[in-house]
């Protein structure tokens, strides 16, 4: 950045609305400048952190106006934990932003002709919809402008969630709005356990701590998972700390730790220890169950889940004689989902364990029509791979946030399934996958899903069809 635009303010800037990833945007001098944490409608002045010849982007200092769609924020982190960026703008206009995402991406990048984008489908829940959290302990607690200026002592020690862009400093939640059940009760209860039996928090620069992570992970059934991460093989300590969870929270399903002294806080390379109760916790989804390891994957928000599955379903219109493939399957809980209305279900994955248990639950479902397969996408979607199976006559492909890769795209434009249904949780790399798919396939619906409310971020449905 030029050292003219660095620290420059430019006041009284009109946010006229929302860009991608949640950043809101005005003009200056005929530039775009993004601002974060404002809302459209507000009027604000922003001192430029970065400067470039077409955009800036900067923060905002003060505010002249504020915009009429504001909402007050129901959270007291607000502002300072990054969970729910958009907790000051109503429901409503989330979701119209949201959906305004859709259509700007494929505008602006897919370059396909694109039928009118259906409304977005709400969350019923908009506030403890998650049912997984992940806390980290911290001996580096953060500490706010005025405790900071007050040059007293404070409490160090925090157990809560890493304040965006600093790795090392972590908001102490008293509350968090995200998960219901027990999961206030027992992050509060643990770390009050842990300060007051002089048990070390993690410390993240040095490496060293015993309380490194928790992990708590609910169901729809009433299920808890807890697991605690240890930085530290102490016996003693560790028993203390399990006992203490196990009598003071019989709700919990299923009790586990872990001891992790490596650099970084995932523990899929670790062995977990079941202290008590059972080493999974179940869904349930239209009767079938879905068993849950405390390293499998599992969509975050287990009702908006099967509201998304049932679109993905609805939009691959099956008869019950299909073929289908179910690419990025993760845990199967798509192919699963679809089995009874397929004549076979092929799924696809990355990770080796999430295919053991896409295994596990056709087998406790007694679904017996689906095979499943590990490996990087580009590499077993192959010729070979596809002569040893069935062609498909739909395909399901739900990507991670990057996308698909160009050499699957190609293989999809070569494989011509009649169908595919692509979900995605970034409406951008998807836009950039139907422009390459756009050679084959028309789009003919698409359909924005709202998996988290109070965030910018959106997942979307697309349905392509084969040209003809
Ligand atoms: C968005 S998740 C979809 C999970 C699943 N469809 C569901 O609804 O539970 C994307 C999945 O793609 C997998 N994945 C990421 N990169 C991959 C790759 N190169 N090849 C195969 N799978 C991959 C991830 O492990 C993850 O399980």
């Amino acid at each position: 950045m030029s050292r003219k635009m660095k620290n420059k303010v430019i006041t009284n800037l009109l946010i006229e609305r929302i860009a991608s990833e949640g950043k809101c945007v005005g003009h200056h001098e005929g530039k775009v400048v993004f601002v974060s944490n404002v809302a459209p409608g507000d009027v604000v002045d922003v001192r430029i952190t970065k400067g470039k010849s077409s955009f800036m982007e900067g923060e905002a200092i003060r505010f002249h106006e504020y915009s009429k769609d504001r909402i007050e924020p129901f959270c007291s982190h607000f502002g300072t934990c990054g969970g729910c960026k958009w907790q000051h703008i109503n429901y409503d206009l989330q979701k119209t932003y949201k959906r305004q995402q859709v259509l700007d991406q494929f505008q602006r990048i897919a370059k396909v002709p694109i039928p009118e984008v259906l409304p977005i489908l709400g969350s019923v829940q908009t506030q403890y919809y998650r049912n997984k959290l992940d806390f980290t302990f911290s001996n580096s607690r953060w500490l706010t402008r005025e405790e900071i200026n007050s040059g007293q002592e404070f409490e160090r020690n925090a157990l809560g969630f890493h304040i965006p862009k600093m790795f090392d400093k972590i908001i102490d939640i008293e509350h968090c709005y995200l998960q219901g059940g027990i999961s206030n009760a027992v992050r509060n209860a643990l770390r009050e356990f842990a300060r007051s039996n002089n048990l070390s928090f993690y410390d993240i620069r040095n490496q060293v701590g015993l309380l490194r992570n928790l992990i708590i992970r609910t169901t729809s059934t009433g299920q808890t998972m807890v697991i605690v991460q240890f930085g530290e093989n102490d016996h003693e300590s560790i028993s203390s700390v399990m006992e203490f969870l196990k009598g003071r929270f019989p709700e919990i399903t299923s009790l586990l730790y872990v001891i992790n002294t490596k650099g970084n806080e995932t523990f899929h390379d670790l062995e977990l220890v079941t202290f008590a109760g059972l080493p999974y916790i179940e869904e349930e989804m239209e009767g079938l169950k879905f068993r849950i390891g405390p390293k499998s994957f599992y969509q975050t928000n287990s009702e908006q889940a099967y509201e998304l599955y049932k679109v993905a379903r609805d939009f691959a219109q099956l008869k019950g004689d299909e073929v289908v493939y179910d690419l990025y399957t993760g845990t199967g809980t798509i192919a699963n989902f679809v089995a009874k209305q397929a004549s076979q279900v092929i799924g696809v994955e990355y990770v080796e364990a999430a295919i053991e248990d896409a295994k596990l639950n056709s087998q406790i479902n007694g679904i017996e029509n689906t095979l499943f397969y590990a490996g990087d996408m580009k590499d077993i979607l192959n010729d070979e791979f596809i002569s040893r199976h069935a062609k498909p006559d739909v395909i399901i492909t739900d990507p991670p946030r990057a996308g698909m890769d160009e050499k699957v795209v190609q293989m999809l434009l070569r494989l011509e399934a009649p169908t595919i249904v692509y979900v995605s949780c970034n409406p951008a790399t998807q836009a950039r996958d139907l422009a390459l798919l756009g050679e084959k396939y028309r789009v003919e619906k698409v359909k924005p899903v709202d998996m988290f409310p109070q965030t910018y971020h959106v997942e979307n449905v697309v349905r392509l069809t084969l040209n003809s």
